[in-house]
């Protein structure tokens, strides 16, 4: 959602503060707006739509130049998006300047406050209550040192909700003032220059040096005195500095059309990384980094994965593989519905968290009330120095690289990974499998990039299918087993990105009503179990494309190499190479991200920001 950028240094801030922008548009966004501060005096520019609209308005009307400057993309929450609802906001006696990221939930009453006192409104934003609270309270405060990072502690005092904030006032020509709750902000560290960002995308061209803020905390940059930080009230604080290991390439499209195509490609590296330096060489897990300790791994009774989209689709392919490698019951959840049905946790409860970008609120909700119920967390996370790792009891991060495109799936693939270790690791902590036994599925695991890579090279007639049903008005996904959250996770790809209706089925519920709607050519997408598997679904998923294809289904099978018994019944067949049945979703979902793509693409749609997304979700 949001991005946010600041920047404080010799460079000229504009074009420090514009690309950083560009490399946050990722978030989504509906406007653009900058401020600039120079001799005192602040400039601002905003404009609804893409930022080429800004830049464009920048080039017609220049402003003054500067090097200390504020940035903001904005995605709409409150009050639509339009030139004067865009940030930053200014306050009404013209001496501040704000950029938000969240939401401000007792705005109404402060906006009721200041409208009491005379201030007139200039947009329908909760943002701009903040800039005339802060004009107020600096007024207010005693003038020296630190003087704007006092009155931005008062004022967060007064907020209600999520936020992120990043002021400047014009008597303070040198500094930068930030805020955070809830709601993600990264300080980067130049040589002589500091840099804001709603994560480290934003100043990524520039330094990998960066500084983790807490909670509630407030950060002042001065080019001067440097770098200060706070608790809301007062409390000094020690930021916690790390190295981003991420380079600009790598958020750069490197030839691709789309970042969507780059980061598919990307897969086999992404699943490589994840389990780089964590399968030993006698085939044992190597998981140091899991902060818990091996009595509170073997007391854990019941697991519960939390997470949304995508990543909620990881957690429920990773109940096959956890519950069967552990013996440990696993509930699998959307982080937005968790904590308000009062799940049973207790200190015996391991709450797995997944998210990617590590900031989406109703994973961090969901998180916060697992821990004041006293459960054990442990966060599956792609974004080092966010939110999400920062506040759980452990951490095993995916090693994916940025992914831009808004549509997950690089990160999916490493998140499936990344759970298949946290299971088997539970399993060797606490007994459950013979040595032999884990090192035969960390061979499995370990055919994996290999296995996608193969499934890449064979893309083409997949693409040319693509292109084939980009007229469809409906495609359904039937799987069973671990193919039936590959099919939600191909119909959410399909629908994020193509904007047709698409739904994802158990392929044994179809007889039990959705199979009603299936007419002469519907699209029918079926996800064939290996003819190996144990539990024999394999005969049964025949059957079901059978049934639909009776019913005059377009049918579209993806079935392993050698599975001869589906081949009647394909209109058209898509070959993966034969893989374990646990480890299948992450070659069985490949075709379907790059199906989805080339429709998108052929429809003439924007793969990378699709209509009404924001890559990170946060707000609730
Ligand atoms: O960053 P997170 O993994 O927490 O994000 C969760 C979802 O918002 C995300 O997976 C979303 O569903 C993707 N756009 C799907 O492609």
């Amino acid at each position: 959602m949001c991005g946010i950028v600041g920047y404080v240094g010799p460079q000229g801030a504009l074009d420090v503060v514009l690309e950083g922008l560009r490399r946050l548009e990722y978030r989504g966004y509906d406007s653009a707006g900058v401020a600039l501060l120079s001799d005192g005096e602040l400039s601002t520019a905003k404009k609804a739509g893409k930022l080429a609209n800004l830049e464009k308005e920048l080039a017609e009307q220049p402003l003054p130049a500067a090097t200390i400057g504020i940035g903001h993309t904005r995605w709409a929450t409150h009050g639509g998006p339009s030139d004067r609802n865009a940030h930053p906001h200014v306050s009404a006696d013209g001496t501040v300047a704000v950029i938000h990221n969240g939401i401000i939930e007792n705005f109404a009453a402060l906006r009721a406050e200041c409208e009491a006192s005379g201030i007139e409104f200039s947009s329908e934003t909760d943002t701009e209550v903040v800039a005339h609270l802060l004009a107020a309270v600096y007024e207010a405060t005693p003038e020296g040192e630190g003087r704007l990072a006092e009155a931005m502690r008062g004022v967060c005092q007064r907020l209600e909700g999520a936020f992120t904030l990043v002021a400047t006032h014009v008597a303070e020509p040198d500094t930068l003032v930030a805020a955070r709750r809830s709601s993600p902000l990264v300080v980067g560290v130049g040589d002589g220059e500091y840099f804001l960002g709603s994560d480290v995308a934003a100043f990524i061209g520039h330094t990998r040096e960066a500084r983790e803020l807490g909670q509630d905390q407030v950060v002042e940059i001065d080019r001067t005195r440097g770098l200060t930080v706070t608790g809301f009230d007062g409390t000094p604080a020690e930021p916690k500095a790390y190295t981003v290991d991420w380079d600009a390439a790598a958020a750069e499209k490197g030839g691709y059309d789309w970042f969507m195509l780059k980061e598919i490609a990307e897969q086999p590296q992404a699943v490589a990384d994840t389990l780089l330096g964590r399968l030993g060489e006698n085939g044992e897990l190597l998981l140091d980094e899991v902060r818990l300790s091996d009595e509170e791994l073997r007391d854990i009774d019941k697991i519960f994965v939390v997470s949304c989209g995508t990543s909620y689709h990881a957690g429920l392919i990773a109940k096959y593989a956890i519950e069967h490698w552990t013996r440990i019951p696993v509930e699998v959840e959307v982080a937005s519905e968790f904590r308000y049905r009062d799940p049973v946790l207790d200190r015996s409860t391991l709450v797995i968290v997944i998210s990617q970008s590590g900031e989406t609120m109703d994973t961090l909700m969901a998180l916060r009330h697992a821990k004041e119920q006293k459960a054990r967390v442990l966060a599956i996370c792609n974004a080092n120095g966010s939110t999400i790792p920062r506040e759980s009891d452990a951490v095993l991060y995916t090693h994916a690289g940025p992914e831009i495109a808004v549509a997950s799936t690089k990160a999916f693939l490493s998140q499936i990974v990344a759970c298949y270790l946290v299971g088997l690791f539970l399993a060797q902590v606490r007994g459950i499998k013979y040595e032999d036994e884990i090192a035969a599925i960390v061979d499995d695991l370990r055919r994996l990039p290999e296995a996608v890579e193969k499934v890449l090279e064979q893309m083409e007639p997949v693409r040319a299918l693509g292109r084939s049903l980009a007229d469809a008005n409906t495609i359904l996904f039937l799987g069973r087993h671990v193919g039936f959250p590959v099919a939600l996770e191909g119909a959410l790809k399909l629908k994020e990105l193509a904007y047709i209706h698409a739904e994802g089925f158990a392929a044994g519920e179809l007889k039990h009503g959705p199979i009603a709607v299936i007419d002469q050519g519907t699209p029918v997408v079926v996800i064939v179990p290996s003819p190996r598997s144990r539990n024999s679904v394999h005969g049964k998923v025949v059957s079901n494309i059978q049934e639909v294809r009776a019913r005059g289904a377009r049918t579209i099978v993806i079935a392993e190499e050698g599975d001869e018994d589906v081949v009647p019944y394909a209109d058209h067949l898509i070959r993966v190479p034969r893989t374990p049945t646990l480890m299948a979703p992450v070659v069985t979902t490949v075709p379907l991200q790059v199906l989805s793509c080339e429709i998108a693409d052929t429809r003439g749609f924007d793969v990378d920001q699709p209509r009404n997304l924001a890559k990170s979700v946060t707000v609730e």
